[in-house]
């Protein structure tokens, strides 16, 4: 790290404690061309008094800045990364030299559709291609996470009820979640106004069949679900748990984090699930990005497709020509603006067609086996639940032993892996293993990669219990060492505000 890009203390200065005053980049020469612009003819309420506080700074200190932080990232690109339920597999390098070929990149959402057949064209084959993988008969595009795709979800459930029962829709207010449930998704049915329940696990790892029972009636508006499960394993009993929603008037929603164990091999619409959702940014291997963009497509059986946003694109075979088609007039209306994240939507269906339908499959068996291997050799050094059966994609693994040995917590193993070259796996979840370490190796990591990635975790479980210390101070070799995550999450700072001047006016922050 450079000593310019690094204060003394090892702390990042933020662009705004680097800015110099009158220190500036690049200015353009004056326009000769005369400016039509006159800042004046604002009303004087919306204009500010003082330039805002923007920090002042050479190209070259930015350039430094940026390039600093990336060499202080952990992504796919430097090495395995095996957060569970995440699926942060290899994203490949084609799918971006497609994404950027100019005719793309030029393109604007306004445009007249005869000028973008070839955008529209992608966008309906990656529909229907989604569709064929999830045995759905239409989807849209639009959400752009995972957890928007749920709240999208929901208001289906929640229009369909409603439409095909108005007398008794609103006491259809409570929405069934697996304790073994990644958190989005009792968080969506939240914010979409449901009442959450819990269905327990049994002692098998999978949704408990005879407490669902007692849990559905006339109240239920659904069951969220993902299969395989957040523990990896397949619920065996997916066909009888559909049969008990669908009697008691509910529907089924399907997460597709976890389609990577089963793309390819069995569909989501065969199980008895009326939606998916699907990660693009995860078993289609589009980027995570910080936040977005993203791309959590929602597909839906016949019934329920009258509701889903618009517009979505259809081909006219007779003109040979693609077209938008606006939303009916039960849709739940629009997530977001335009018609989804484009170029995201575009690296799915690279990735879909330079694979094909077999390599697809081959992706998914890959998956499974390596997930397999690496919790097989695991399973000397830490306890694995529920090891009775093969996972599918992924697995959790338990430091309950070396906690109760050493008072050490997975969080330790995990930061323990970071100074040996690796991102750590999902910890404290799913919250019904205790110690959590939740693992998924993904199809694109080789042989070498998985062996030494179980040596390293074989050697931080070894140095909990000879030299523990070590951990709990761990990392030690990562630019940033032990966080006090508690205070991060209770004292949220987002937002750098100035120190206010010894004199004269109040300095403006920065826009939020
Ligand atoms: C099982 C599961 N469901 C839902 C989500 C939410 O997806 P997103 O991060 O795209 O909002 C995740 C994300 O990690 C997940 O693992």
């Amino acid at each position: 790290m450079s000593s310019t890009n690094q204060g003394a203390d090892g702390a990042y200065p933020l662009l705004f404690e680097r800015s110099v005053p009158g220190r500036r980049g690049v200015l353009p020469p004056a326009t000769t061309v005369p400016v039509a612009w006159n800042p004046e003819r604002l009303p004087a309420s919306l204009r500010r008094a003082r330039a805002p506080l923007l920090p002042e700074l050479s190209e070259l200190d930015v350039v430094r800045h940026y390039s600093g932080l990336s060499q202080r990232n952990w992504g796919v690109d430097l090495g395995f990364y095996p957060l569970g339920s995440c699926t942060m597999k290899y994203n490949p390098k084609v799918n971006e030299a497609i994404a950027a070929l100019p005719g793309w990149q030029r393109l604007h959402p306004y445009q007249p559709e005869q000028t973008v057949q070839g955008a529209l064209q992608i966008l309906f084959e990656l529909e229907r291609d989604l569709c064929a993988l999830t045995g759905m008969a239409q989807a849209t595009l639009q959400p752009s996470a995972g957890a928007q795709a749920e709240l999208l979800g929901l208001l289906l459930i929640r229009a369909h009820h409603q439409h095909h029962d108005p007398a008794h829709a609103a006491r259809r207010r409570q929405i069934i979640v697996p304790d073994s449930a990644h958190g989005t998704n009792p968080a969506s049915a939240a914010a979409a106004g449901y009442e959450v329940v819990q269905v327990r696990s049994n002692d098998r790892g999978l949704v408990d069949v005879k407490h669902l029972k007692e849990l559905v009636g006339p109240q239920t508006a659904g069951l969220m679900l993902t299969n395989p499960n957040t523990l990896g394993l397949f619920e065996e009993d997916i066909e009888t748990i559909a049969e008990i929603i669908h009697a008691a008037g509910g529907l089924l929603y399907y997460d597709g984090a976890n389609l990577n164990a089963i793309v390819g091999i069995v569909r989501p619409a065969d199980m008895g699930f009326d939606i998916v959702h699907l990660n693009l940014h995860k078993t289609f291997s589009t980027p995570h990005g910080g936040g977005g963009p993203g791309a959590g497509v929602i597909a839906v059986t016949p019934p329920l497709a009258p509701f889903l946003p618009g517009p979505r694109v259809e081909y006219d075979a007779a003109k040979n020509q693609y077209h938008w088609r606006a939303a009916g007039p039960w849709t739940v209306g629009r997530l977001r603006e335009f018609y989804g994240n484009f170029g995201v939507l575009l690296r799915a269906w690279a990735y879909i067609r330079s694979l094909g339908a077999e390599g697809l499959r081959e992706v998914a068996r890959t998956a499974v086996l390596n997930a397999n291997y690496c919790r097989a050799k695991l399973q000397d050094c830490l306890e694995v639940p529920y090891a009775d059966r093969p996972c599918k994609h992924e697995f959790v693994a338990s430091a309950r032993e070396v906690h109760r040995r050493t008072g050490l917590h997975a969080q330790d193993l995990a930061k323990g892996l970071l100074d040996r070259g690796f991102h750590a796996p999902t910890v404290a979840f799913p919250l019904i293993v205790e110690e959590a370490l939740m693992c998924e190796p993904t199809e694109t990591e080789s042989l070498q990669t998985l062996d030494a990635f179980v040596d390293a975790l074989q050697q931080v479980v070894h140095l909990a219990y000879t030299q523990p210390d070590e951990l709990r101070t761990a990392p030690h070799r990562a630019p940033v060492g032990r966080l006090d995550e508690v205070l991060a999450n209770r004292h949220l700072k987002l937002r750098w505000l100035p120190d206010p001047p010894a004199t004269g006016p109040t300095a403006e922050g920065p826009t939020p």
